[in-house]
């Protein structure tokens, strides 16, 4: 197979799949897409694999209407480039997967010609990816800021908490009238109530304790700890990608993270409702400053009524709830957790659709 652009002379070189998939495509963070003159996919490089949740030797043959729902949009765009053999640009328009999610792309399509006719060159780059890197350097400082707060906060009650507890001691046993213990002993209650609270704030103590894992035991786990504790209310399906390798983690605090979310997730949907747990890896993704070959997403879906807009903003600060005996620690002692392991949790969320996303490095 012999390609060439429209507008250029030159052949292209390595565009057949097996140049294309073990090449250079292969490192790039977008997704690309060959099509031939009827829209069959004649090649795709892994972030595109990964975007479309098929692999190369699957999806390649298959028509791209198999592999997406094509709306007007997309047909007139394609059919555009073809016709006018000039390349189009599209900034955010939506691809529905055949998962059914709806994920934003930039789209560009390159005419490239062909023998037997025009066949496209598409270009992908998810909206929300570039968005979710912005976002998630944003989230990961106002997280550190905050645990500086946090921890100076911490100390500046606790020391007067335990002086405040140790004279209402003294004080108790030096009543004259013990009817007026009970003042005593609340003062002492409400001083170990406030430690407990600011020691819950801190996050665990514990150093992480790194072991290679895998992912799928800690989910496992959750999983069946959720059903227990709901009595066999809910039931939540499983969406592994089993090919994910082990890496390090800490395996009690990971537990701690996806029950945390897994339970808010539980607390929202009620008996009817549907949750996902979804493993998947992300190739060349940024967290904390750093930019990862590799990394793991733990998704959390469920479809319950989403998380309140007005605390949508602070939802990953402590002592931010919309429950009635909620005391809004679970996500901010996640979030922490999650950041020692040098990961980060995002949240997307509408009526019906709410994903939590874990999203951990892998250095292998
Ligand atoms: N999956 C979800 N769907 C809808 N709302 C959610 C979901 N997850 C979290 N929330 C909202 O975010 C709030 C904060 O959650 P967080 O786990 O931090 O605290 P909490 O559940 O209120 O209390 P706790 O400390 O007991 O976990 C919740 O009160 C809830 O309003
Ligand atoms: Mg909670």
């Amino acid at each position: 197979m012999t390609l060439s652009h429209a507008h250029s002379p030159h052949p292209v070189e390595g565009v057949e799949q097996n140049g294309f998939h073990s090449g250079t495509f292969d490192m790039l963070a977008t997704s690309v897409l060959l099509l031939d003159e009827r829209w069959y996919l004649r090649a795709i490089n892994l972030a595109g694999e990964s975007l479309f949740d098929a692999s190369a030797s699957r999806a390649v043959g298959e028509s791209l209407e198999q592999l997406a729902q094509l709306d007007n949009d997309w047909r007139e765009l394609l059919t555009q480039a073809q016709a006018e053999d000039c390349p189009v640009v599209r900034r955010g328009i939506v691809l529905l997967l055949r998962s059914g999610l709806q994920q934003a792309v930039d789209l560009t399509i390159s005419p490239v010609a062909h023998d037997s006719g025009v066949y496209l060159l598409l270009e992908l780059t998810t909206v929300d990816r570039l968005y979710a890197i912005s976002e998630g350097e944003n989230l990961w400082a106002s997280q550190e800021s905050l645990r500086q707060i946090i921890k100076g906060l911490a100390h500046e009650v606790k020391n007067p908490l335990g002086g405040i507890r140790g004279a209402a001691q003294l004080l108790s046993k030096e009543l004259a009238n013990q009817g007026l213990a009970e003042y005593t002993e609340i003062i002492m209650a409400e001083a170990d109530r406030l430690r407990t609270l600011v020691d819950k704030m801190l996050g665990p103590r514990e150093k992480l304790d790194l072991r290679a894992t895998n992912i799928h035991q800690i989910t496992e786990h959750v999983r069946q700890l959720i059903e227990a504790e709901s009595q066999g209310e809910v039931d939540i399906a499983r969406d592994y990608d089993p090919g994910l390798p082990e890496f390090l983690t800490d395996k009690d605090q990971l537990t701690q993270v996806l029950l945390n979310i897994t339970r808010n997730a539980w607390q929202a949907v009620g008996p009817s409702g549907h949750i996902t747990l979804r493993t998947r890896s992300r190739r060349q993704y940024t967290l904390g400053g750093h930019r990862h070959k590799l990394v793991c997403a733990i998704e959390i879906f469920d479809d319950g009524p989403g998380v309140p807009k007005d605390i949508m903003p602070q939802l990953f600060l402590p002592m931010v709830t919309g429950r009635a005996n909620g005391t809004g620690l679970g996500l901010s002692i996640a979030q922490m957790i999650a950041n020692r392991h040098g990961g980060l949790i995002q949240c997307h969320s509408e009526p019906g659709a709410t994903v939590f996303t874990l999203l951990l490095p892998m250095e292998t």
